[in-house]
């Protein structure tokens, strides 16, 4: 059988690695993805930013030497799981471009997803009001405030958050994904 990177075949893993602002809606759409690809049993893994900071990376920092860590230490575990047929995602600010396409050039089926939303929006949605307190001095190095945020030039996938409802994200993904919607 000759895989294809948008069918997937049974036994096949692949990384799907969410990049973004912090409030940008990773997180809510690596989960409504997990959610669905679970209901139609593929055998699926979430990698969250923060979950990932509890646990494998407790300890880093947001230095871009810590963040580099993170990022490969992520892609360490996303290769073992992806190699053995799980479909990993991955939710990561993950801001340095090259860094990215390092660890993605390692992963099976990788596919790179662009969650964007413009700064000005999610400094409005504030979900977790660190936006606030980074604008005013409280947390340094915070991205896209006073940290840098290297957009992908050319992502698999680029959803922006601002203009397309969550579901509507669902309905991208999965068609780009080759599940059909
Ligand atoms: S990275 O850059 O990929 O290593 O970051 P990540 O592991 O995804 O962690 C981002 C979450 O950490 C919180 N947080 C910060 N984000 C950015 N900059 C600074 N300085 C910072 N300090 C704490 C924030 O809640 C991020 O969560 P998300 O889910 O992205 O909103």
């Amino acid at each position: 059988m000759t895989a294809t990177l948008n069918r997937p075949e049974v036994g096949t893993g692949r990384v799907v690695w969410f990049t973004g602002l912090s409030g940008a809606g990773k997180s809510t759409l690596a989960s409504v993805l997990y959610d669905e690809l679970t209901a139609r049993g593929v055998a699926v893994e979430l990698l969250d930013g923060d979950a990932v900071r509890e646990n494998l990376s407790k300890g880093l920092g947001f230095s871009k030497q810590d963040r580099d860590t993170n990022v490969r230490r992520i892609a360490f575990v996303a290769g073992l799981l992806a190699r053995h047929g799980v479909t990993v995602l991955v939710s990561a600010i993950s801001p340095y471009a090259e860094t990215r396409r390092e660890v993605l050039s390692t992963l099976p089926n990788p596919t790179e997803v662009f969650v964007d939303a413009p700064l000005e929006v999610v400094t409005e949605r504030d979900v977790k009001g660190l936006y606030l307190k980074a604008l005013a001095g409280e947390i340094p190095h915070f991205t896209g405030v006073s940290d840098p945020y290297e957009a992908p030039e050319n992502p698999d996938l680029h959803l922006r958050t601002d203009r397309i409802s969550v579901e509507e994200g669902l309905r991208q993904l999965l068609t780009h994904l080759g599940y059909g919607a």
